[in-house]
């Protein structure tokens, strides 16, 4: 059910990021150009062509990051967010998976809460509307 990325999914990937995040989303050529170093995931349900869900991340070999991270909104609450991560943290290793988020995206702050991670810094002002980046990392087991 979850796969990663080839060229011909990268539509995929566009539409994904306007349903979830309609304000500022990558275009089509920000995510070809991440592809062509990392694949992305793909969450889809076994009776679908579509997928519902994915995570765009970056790996080195210290650390994974995550890019970008969302689930349709119909399909939230279902533990789709879980797998894709659960896919990451086994791809991961032992290596440290980290992120940034919006301090005011509860709904996400608490999904990475639940999965161990741990606030270690703080972006003043980060994001465009003013509010404030916070950087969470998840250690390998
Ligand atoms: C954050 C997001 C990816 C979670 O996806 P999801 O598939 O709904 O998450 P899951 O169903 O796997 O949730 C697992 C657990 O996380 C917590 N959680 C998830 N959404 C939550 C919410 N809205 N409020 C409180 N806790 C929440 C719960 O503990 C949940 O377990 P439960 O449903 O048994 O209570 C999704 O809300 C989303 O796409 N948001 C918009 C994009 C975004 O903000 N991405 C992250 C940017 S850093």
């Amino acid at each position: 059910m979850i796969k990663k990325t080839c060229v011909d999914d990268l539509h995929y990937l566009e539409n994904l990021e306007r349903l979830c995040f309609p304000l500022e989303n990558w275009n089509f050529k920000q995510i070809q150009s991440h592809h062509e170093i990392h694949p992305s995931l793909l969450y889809f349900a076994e009776d679908s062509e579509i997928p519902l869900g994915y995570l765009l991340y970056s790996e080195t070999s210290f650390e994974l990051e995550i890019l970008r991270f969302g689930v349709l909104i119909e399909a939230r609450r279902r533990g789709i967010a879980e797998s894709l991560l659960g896919f990451l943290v086994d791809l991961a290793e032992a290596r440290d998976i980290i992120l940034e988020v919006n301090c005011q995206n509860f709904p996400a702050i608490a999904f990475y809460e639940k999965k161990g991670f741990i606030n270690f810094a703080v972006r003043k002002r980060y994001y465009p509307d003013g509010k404030d980046a916070i950087l969470m990392k998840k250690e390998p087991k």
